[in-house]
């Protein structure tokens, strides 16, 4: 089986470092292409940075890293700080990157990535809000036809929401963004944190990685020790939850997840519930079903892939 050839969008954040980190240590099932940064967790400056020092703690200076859009599509940004620290890698010393930018916008890179491979052998990776994705998929609507398939950290229904009431992060800022993925066509496979809540860092779970002694397996207990503080302040969790590496831990052992074919549809207009995916997980609508809304996760097996990747970097 050829791996998996994807371009992972991501606003690090130390989830997405970890989903990043992954990423990079299973290259029998997974190529990454590229990776493009969107402004979210922190501005576009920072996750820009932020994903050139994960690839250098990965070891791997020659993953290509673009910048991307720094502002949502139709709103202002709204970022958070409070969570992922003021660099958004809060937790690990880990150094500046030598490695450089690429030249080009992340957008056009997504596009011209998508022209040249055949179509349906590209898997696109939102670990963050979809504003790159979304632009790229209205600048060039022929895109939609070629990505295999959107694997993607998003959204929330029984679980609701985490930045609001009654919305996810990643979607709440850029509803508009979320609402052109959703309805692209594209198969979506979504990880709400209906499954990223159950995928918590414990202790136990965090002394493995620590007890891996290199460098990155450090980095990510440092970097989990200091992102669980905010979800066990808020929800009591027994530790951080890992959102973003369920995209990529899907990519490789998607036995370890199961949810249900179903249609999700975002709020854009009321202030109240902005950004909320309105999930028919009970099909009481015949509105069509866009998504496959990932709501289980065997999270012993997740943590034990986790750890020996980790162990290859
Ligand atoms: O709501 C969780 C999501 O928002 C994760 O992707 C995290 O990195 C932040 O981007
Ligand atoms: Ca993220």
């Amino acid at each position: 089986m050829p791996a998996r050839k994807i371009i992972i969008d991501t606003d690090p954040g130390q989830d997405d470092a970890v989903a990043i980190l992954l990423a990079l240590a299973s290259p029998k099932e997974i190529d990454v292409l590229g990776i493009t940064a969107v402004a979210g967790n922190v501005p576009l400056s920072l996750t820009a940075k932020n994903a050139r020092i994960v690839c250098e703690l990965a070891g791997k200076p020659e993953v290509k890293v673009f910048s991307g859009c720094d502002t949502p599509m139709a709103r202002a940004l709204v970022t958070a700080e409070h969570v992922h620290g003021k660099t958004g890698l809060d937790g690990p010393d880990l150094p500046d990157p030598t490695m450089p930018l690429q030249d080009g916008h992340a957008v056009d890179f997504i596009i011209e990535t998508l022209r040249q491979h055949p179509a349906g052998t590209v898997t696109l990776c939102p670990l963050g809000p979809l504003t790159n994705v979304a632009t790229a998929l209205k600048q060039a609507p022929d895109l939609a036809a070629r990505v295999q398939e959107i694997v993607l950290m998003g959204g929330a229904y029984f679980e609701v929401g985490n930045i609001t009431p009654a919305a996810e992060f990643n979607i709440y800022v850029d509803p508009e963004a979320a609402e052109i993925v959703f309805k692209s066509g594209i198969p979506i496979t979504m990880m709400p944190l209906d499954v990223t809540h159950k995928a918590l860092v414990t202790k136990p779970r965090n002394d493995a990685f620590r007890a891996l002694g290199t460098k990155a397996g450090i980095a990510v207990a440092e970097m989990t020790d200091f992102f669980e503080r905010f979800d066990k302040e808020k929800y009591g969790s027994n530790g951080a939850p890992l959102h973003d590496p369920c995209v990529t831990a899907y990519l490789i052992k998607p036995e370890l997840f199961s949810g249900r074919h179903i249609n999700v549809e975002i709020e854009t207009t009321s202030e109240l519930t902005l950004g909320m995916t309105v999930a028919d997980w009970w099909r009481v609508t015949d509105r069509s079903p866009n998504a496959t809304f990932i709501g289980e996760i065997d999270a012993d097996g997740f943590f034990d892939l986790l750890t020996e990747r980790l162990a290859n970097l």
